[in-house]
């Protein structure tokens, strides 16, 4: 059943600089995580608290958080995959955190440095905190419709780490097509996997567009009654560990198809689209969203 409201999880500021090769200074980011503030986005996600060594482009999420105007009804979150991370991320007054975790071996060992069980391991004493904090945590899997080094993964291993992040106390678990590869049918096998084992409310989905299917997938996923999409604003993005994986897809794309299925975001179109061309003016190209191009351009 389609659900009648959905929660966009906006993931640009994250997911898209992470990996982004023009030069986003902290004001951009700030002016960045604003515009999306002001669209009616309930959910940003605003940085990361992960290695600079590993991923440059994220070693100011500090100062990111703490100067950002925030608006009330906003939650803004971060990236933490081990306690000095969550530690950082406190300070940083962050509302909610995620970790992340992966249905692949082997892109477990090249995102994190450690395989799937040794990341809950780190992952237990984070969410731990989090509850001393009162800071709720979601959850990630990664790889969830194919593997850049492994290739295909099966639904049921998806299913198992969703379950576990889930029993782990994880509130929502967002499963990443890290690297855009799946299609709706896969989409509908892996989803009745994990129903199996974590009701469909507590899941979230993930799509990267790299082979422009992650709105056919979402439709799949509405069908299910999922109630909350990730997305990146111009489509940005793509993971510093799967190489040639695009951007997610775009946040004004999904509005656009949401809007006309009469579901609810709370999301304002003509504001979302100052972010929209923001990001063009910053990285001196067109955006990765149809909408975006049709409705700036058009
Ligand atoms: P490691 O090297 O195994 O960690 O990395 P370590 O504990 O041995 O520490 C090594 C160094 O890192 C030390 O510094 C630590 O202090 C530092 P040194 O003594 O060498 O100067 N360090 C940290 N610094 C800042 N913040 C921290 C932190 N932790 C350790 N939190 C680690 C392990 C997890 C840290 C590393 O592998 C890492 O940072 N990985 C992050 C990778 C990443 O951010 N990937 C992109 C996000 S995931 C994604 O995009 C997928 C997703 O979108 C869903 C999807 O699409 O599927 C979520
Ligand atoms: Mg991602």
């Amino acid at each position: 059943m389609l659900p009648k409201q959905v929660r966009i999880v906006e993931v640009g500021p994250r997911d898209g600089l992470q990996n982004e090769k023009s030069p986003f200074s902290v004001e951009h980011k700030i002016n960045l995580i604003n515009l999306l503030s002001q669209s009616g986005l309930s959910y940003i996600e605003g940085g990361s608290f992960v290695s600079p060594k590993w991923v440059p482009q994220m070693a100011n999420s500090a100062q990111v958080f703490t100067h950002i105007d925030r608006v009330e009804g906003v939650t803004y979150s971060a990236l933490t995959p081990n306690t000095q991370g969550f530690e950082d991320a406190l300070d940083s007054g962050v509302d909610e955190v995620a970790i992340f975790g992966s249905a692949s071996e082997r892109f477990s060992q090249k995102n994190i440095n450690c395989s799937v069980d040794e990341s809950l391991d780190r992952f237990a004493p984070v969410i731990e905190l989090a509850k001393r904090y009162e800071l709720p945590v979601r959850g990630y899997v990664s790889c969830v419709m194919g593997c850049p080094y492994e290739g295909d993964i099966p639904p049921e291993n998806v299913a198992h780490i969703a379950r576990r992040l889930h029993d782990m106390g994880c509130y929502e678990i967002s499963l990443g097509d890290t690297i855009g590869v799946g299609t709706p049918t896969q989409t509908k096998h892996m989803l009745d996997a994990v129903g199996k084992q974590v009701p469909m409310a507590n899941i979230g989905i993930h799509f990267h567009d790299t082979y422009g299917q992650a709105l056919a997938n979402i439709y799949a996923a509405l069908d299910y009654g999922i109630a909350s999409i990730d997305s990146a604003i111009a489509g940005l993005g793509g993971c510093p560990y799967a190489n040639g994986a695009s951007g997610n897809v775009a946040t004004e794309d999904l509005l656009y198809m949401l809007n006309g299925m009469a579901i609810d975001t709370g999301v304002n179109m003509d504001l979302l689209l100052k972010a929209s061309a923001f990001v063009s003016e910053i990285t001196q190209r067109p955006v990765e969203s149809k909408v975006a191009n049709a409705l700036l351009n058009g």
